[in-house]
């Protein structure tokens, strides 16, 4: 790259937060709407009849818009979203990770620095006064509680119909969901099998949300059951009886010390026969750049909001992982068929 060039991406990362907040605020003033609905682009004067914004402010967030290759002018003082616009205007994973970004993480990662020093949450006091996040998830503002739901279930949703292919080949009558959350798994595999029973695993006010979720649902109700646990306390335990332990980008919210001690809870008291899978969205099995750079950046949002040690992980370092903790890979699903997801299939060695 040309100096002159590498320069002006310099710029592009010194003025990042500003890029960042031009187009979160064109989606919320409905500018980027407005592109997106209009034949061939908008002049100036057309974006702020339409939205009722002054002249003056859509000056300046479209001058920024253009610079930042959000917008482009195609004509005399018309403008229209450019390929990377129609994106941020329209694309569902770049919806869910900006406002992800916006609500749940922008205030908190002015506390970065302070996090990798200490090796603490240090942005979390932006959202509450809690040791992780997870203390807090179902207390938190509404606004902010969608903006973090909806990037998990993005992150996991999608990928449950070809996950309970997998885990259902081997006709599991009882599986433990580890870190169940509001009752998405539970409910999906219930209803997939009408026979099958599901504990889920997780602390106080996730199991409030999964139970409140699940007894709407009369024919699976029965065949659900709540343990409240914090897999960080040292005492804790999982039980053995399960044919399939089952977790859901859960491993990542956890360092590698703790996820082998978790693996070493499992091991403790399942049996030969059981079958732990462990699904992930991994750094190094993307096929694409924009996911391997959600994953990496989602890292971040470990290090200074959820726990301030854990992060996405490679499948390598979790693989190491397994085998330290004395279980075998017995195979590595990869489902990328519209998912970024693999599924480790381990049993004990
Ligand atoms: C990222 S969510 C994953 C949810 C779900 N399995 C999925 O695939 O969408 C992680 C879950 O782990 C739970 N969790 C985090 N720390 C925990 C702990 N120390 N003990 C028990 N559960 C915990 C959280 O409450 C949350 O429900």
């Amino acid at each position: 790259m040309k100096a002159i060039n590498a320069l002006y991406e310099a710029q592009k990362i010194a003025f990042s937060p500003f890029v960042f907040q031009t187009a979160y605020t064109m989606i919320e003033l409905g500018i980027l709407d407005a592109l997106y609905k209009s034949e061939n682009g908008l002049t100036m004067k057309e974006i702020s009849e339409k939205t009722a914004i002054s002249d003056y402010g859509v000056k300046v967030l479209i001058e920024m818009a253009e610079v930042s290759d959000i917008v482009v002018r195609t004509a005399i003082d018309k403008y229209d979203l450019t390929k990377t616009g129609y994106f941020i205007a329209r694309d569902e994973m770049t919806r869910v990770n900006l406002m992800f970004t916006q609500d749940v993480c922008y205030k908190g990662l002015f506390h970065l620095k302070e996090a990798i020093q200490n090796g603490t949450p240090a942005g979390l006091k932006e959202l509450g006064d809690w040791k992780t996040v997870y203390e807090g998830l179902s207390v938190l503002p509404e606004h902010i509680k969608k903006a973090w739901f909806e990037f998990d279930h993005y992150y996991s949703d999608n990928s449950f119909d070809s996950a309970l292919e997998i885990i259902f080949k081997d006709a599991p009558k009882k599986i433990f969901d580890i870190g169940g959350n509001t009752g998405k798994w539970a409910i999906a595999s219930t209803k997939h099998h009408p026979e099958v029973r599901v504990d889920i695993f997780d602390l106080p006010g996730q199991l409030k949300v999964a139970k409140a979720n699940i007894d709407q649902i009369d024919s699976i109700k029965d065949r659900v059951t709540y343990n409240q646990v914090d897999m960080l306390d040292p005492n804790s335990e999982i039980p053995g009886g399960a044919d399939v332990y089952w977790m859901s980008q859960f491993l990542d919210c956890f360092s590698e010390a703790e996820i082998e001690a978790i693996l070493l809870k499992i091991k403790k008291n399942a049996s030969k026969d059981s079958r732990v899978y462990i699904m992930e969205t991994f750094i190094d099995n993307q096929p694409f750049p924009a996911a391997t750079f959600s994953l990496v950046a989602t890292s971040l949002y470990f290090t200074v909001i959820a726990n301030g040690n854990s992060k996405m992980y490679t499948s390598t370092a979790m693989k190491y992982i397994i085998d330290k903790a004395g279980f075998e890979c017995v195979k590595e699903h990869h489902l990328h068929q519209n998912s970024f997801h693999t599924i480790l299939e381990i049993k004990l060695k």
